[in-house]
């Protein structure tokens, strides 16, 4: 176990919030992602994720986002063994370790240098996964990939500190890049950025917000219109709904019945290119 925790800057620490999320979803007597492996990063950086008071449902929230990107990701990539896959602003999380891709996909983990250096530093090499310690706005950073395949690109947890430009200029450029693929996001709605300023939860990373949020899941095809939506998806119609703790479950089944209170929660964005 760690006592020193890696000198993050105030961005690159946001990434505690989810991995914490998935670590204690892993706890729960019914877990929406079972990810053992987040609650053994969690240990060996002696990190206390205590301090963001994490209640079941937003635990429950950052797992069942995990989930629907990874499916996302794991039908794509059983559709084309030859894809390639990015995670934008990876984190600590172990996606690619979940989503087990075979050795002919190369997938991309992206993040600043810090994070990329801890990632090394504590996750097991495996074939076929790369890392790329880079700054997302930079426009040069995609060189690094090759361009000739169809590539499926998710984001977990980065949408709300990009600025609309600086999505649409990464979304633009990487749409740009590969011949064809599929991006998926969770979105984040107008109320869900209110609510990530004001929910204790959530209010380490309140100042860092950067985008104003948007309700509209067609709102990313004007960012770049090569991006056509596959679909829209609300976590309170999912099926996982069913594992929820009964109280959760019976507030989210009735959230379902709305469309509009169901965008206010958490969505699952995906699109084609
Ligand atoms: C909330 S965390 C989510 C991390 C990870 N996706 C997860 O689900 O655990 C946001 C991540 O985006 C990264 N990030 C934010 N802006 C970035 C940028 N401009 N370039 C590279 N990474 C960025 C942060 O360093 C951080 O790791």
């Amino acid at each position: 176990m760690s006592t020193t925790l890696p000198a993050f800057t105030p961005i690159e620490e946001t990434l505690y919030l989810t991995l914490c999320g998935r670590a204690l979803d892993n706890h729960l007597r019914h877990p929406i992602l079972a990810d053992p492996m987040a609650e053994q990063l969690v240990h060996k950086l002696g990190y206390d994720c205590g301090r963001f008071r994490l209640s079941t449902s937003p635990t429950i929230n950052i797992a069942h986002r995990a989930r629907k990107l990874d499916q996302i990701a794991r039908r794509f990539i059983a559709r084309h063994p030859h894809a390639v896959g990015l995670d934008l602003g990876a984190g600590l999380d172990t996606r690619v370790f979940r989503i087990d891709p075979p050795p002919t996909v190369d997938w991309y983990d992206i993040d600043f240098p810090e994070v990329i250096a801890t990632r090394r530093h504590l996750l097991p090499a495996r074939a076929g996964a790369h890392a790329i310690a880079a700054d997302l706005t930079d426009p040069d950073w995609p060189d690094a990939v090759g361009g000739d395949r169809p590539a499926v690109i998710v984001a977990d947890g980065l949408l709300a500190f990009l600025t609309p430009d600086e999505m649409t200029a990464l979304l633009r450029r990487l749409t740009g890049h590969f011949p064809s693929g599929e991006a998926a996001f969770n979105g984040y709605s107008r109320f869900a950025i209110w609510a990530a300023r004001h929910y204790h939860g959530t209010q380490s990373v309140a100042g860092l917000l950067r985008s104003p949020g948007f309700d509209d899941p067609h709102e990313p095809e004007r960012w770049d219109p090569r991006l056509q939506l596959v679909d829209e998806i609300l976590l309170t119609r999912e099926p996982e709904v069913a594992q929820f703790p009964a109280a959760l479950r019976w507030f989210t089944r009735l959230s379902a019945h709305s469309t509009a209170w169901s965008r206010k929660g958490t969505t699952v964005l995906h699109y084609r290119f």
